[in-house]
């Protein structure tokens, strides 16, 4: 089965719009099937780089298919602003398909996000703001507006009534914010239908047709493992599965029709946001990734957090996804740094030592990393078109990697473009 699944393994962030970018190349269809527009996956094609939220990132390819499935949540406005922004740099958008049972994110969805935040204080999450939490709670609560309503002016405005006015209770009354105009935001929202509607069509229907024309597929994952709504570092968490079984729910067909399983990861690890990090670095170190790496938020700008390489993690991603490989970016970031930390387990304050991820965040409290050391490596890797070309030492910390995590590295990172991944 030609079909391939592209998950983030880490807290995000991975490169996974770069790995995206070089396998949609040889595929027919792209299908995003979780998430929303809190994802950011960057692609440079040629000298340009494009900043992806909502959209697949085969939309470069021309003849690509690209599909949003039933488990992404939409904002309609900001789906229009990219297809807009694609349209001003000569990318057409006329192979996307929007699935009808997708939700819509509305304007109070938004708006409960910052309020909730805001009422967290010091214990907020540190979300995206772009209303993901609020709009999937409305899901599974049952009240949602879904891309169906969107498009069926009658059921689209019963619907927004009726939610929108208790939503404005909720603001007001609970969190003390001012209310909305339900009028003006149903007539703003029945424009961004008239747009859309040209769109929607069953994904479910169009990815299992694709199936079984023996089509490549490729599903392209948003968030990661560790911000999985189950297997993440709960709460501390965005509010769908961005594991590889969400894949086959959230685009409508059979686990079995999934295929290869490929888990990006970086080769040390980022988070943006708040909640646990074993090995995140407060030192120069931890600076300089920052950096070199330009690790700065794709969607919100935010400095990320920066640390070592953990395996305990990967190890936990590897198990609930499945994974068959594993493409790893970044290892240029790494360059000049004497020494490389790796690890390998955790140990609590009562000296028990953990060595898999554990299933609460308050197991991690004063918990201390145990690395591994590994030497480092100087050189400018960025030019390298092989594997074998890398130097001994950044092959070695490859190659512990693999073993550590129990994953095959298929791909290898040196840089941001297309042509800078090493295939083995
Ligand atoms: P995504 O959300 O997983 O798609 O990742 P983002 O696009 O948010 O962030 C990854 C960042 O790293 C982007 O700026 C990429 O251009 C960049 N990147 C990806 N792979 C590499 C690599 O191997 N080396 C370097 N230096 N940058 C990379
Ligand atoms: P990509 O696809 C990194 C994080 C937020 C926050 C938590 C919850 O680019 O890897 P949300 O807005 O989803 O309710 O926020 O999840 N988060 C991401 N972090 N990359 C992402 O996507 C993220 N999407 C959400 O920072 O900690
Ligand atoms: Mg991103």
């Amino acid at each position: 089965m030609p079909s391939k699944v592209v998950v983030g393994v880490q807290w995000g962030d991975e490169g996974k719009g770069k790995v995206i970018d070089i396998l949609a190349s040889r595929a027919d269809v792209v299908v995003r099937s979780q998430g929303g527009n809190n994802a950011g996956h960057t692609v440079k094609s040629g000298g340009e780089v494009y900043k992806l939220h909502l959209i697949p990132s085969g939309i470069l390819y021309k003849g690509v298919k690209c599909y949003i499935g039933c488990g992404v949540v939409i904002d309609p406005q900001d789906l229009l602003r990219e297809i807009d922004g694609l349209a001003e740099r000569g990318v057409d958008c006329s192979n996307l398909r929007i699935d009808p049972r997708a939700h819509i994110i509305m304007p109070w969805h938004r708006k409960l996000d910052g309020l909730s935040e805001k009422a967290l204080g010091g214990g907020k999450i540190g979300t995206t703001g772009r209303g993901i939490g609020p709009c999937y709670m409305d899901k599974y609560e049952r009240s949602g507006i879904r891309m169906y309503d969107l498009v069926h002016d009658e059921v689209f405005t019963r619907k927004a009534k009726a939610v929108g006015q208790l939503k404005n209770e909720i603001i007001t009354k609970i969190y003390g914010g001012d209310p909305l105009d339900v009028d003006a935001v149903i007539g703003e929202y029945l424009e961004y239908a008239k747009r859309l509607a040209p769109y929607v069509e069953d994904v479910s229907v169009l990815t299992d047709q694709a199936v079984r024309e023996g089509k490549n597929i490729l599903f392209e994952g948003a968030q990661a493992t560790l911000l999985d709504i189950d297997f993440g570092t709960y709460p501390y968490v965005t509010s769908s599965h961005p594991v590889s079984g969400g894949a086959a729910i959230g685009a409508g067909v059979g686990p079995n029709r999934l295929g290869e399983i490929i888990g990006v990861a970086k080769a040390y690890t980022t988070r943006v946001g708040e909640g646990p990090f074993p090995t995140e670095l407060f030192d120069g170190t931890g600076d300089l990734i920052r950096n070199r790496g330009q690790e700065f938020g794709t969607t919100t700008g935010r400095p990320r957090r920066t640390g070592w390489f953990d395996a305990v993690l990967i190890r936990h991603a590897v198990r609930v996804n499945g994974l068959d490989c594993l493409a790893v970016n970044k290892f240029d970031t790494l360059s000049g740094l004497e020494t490389l930390k790796v690890c390998v387990a955790y140990q609590k304050p009562d000296g028990t030592v953990l060595t898999e991820y554990p299933c609460d965040i308050h197991e991690l409290e004063g918990a201390a990393p145990v690395y591994e050391e590994v030497k480092g490596f100087s050189d400018d890797i960025s030019g390298c078109k092989t594997f074998d070309e890398l130097p001994q030492a950044c092959k070695a910390y490859i190659e512990r990697l693999e073993e550590l995590c129990g994953c095959p590295i298929k791909m290898v990172g040196v840089g941001p473009s297309r042509e800078q991944v090493l295939e083995r």
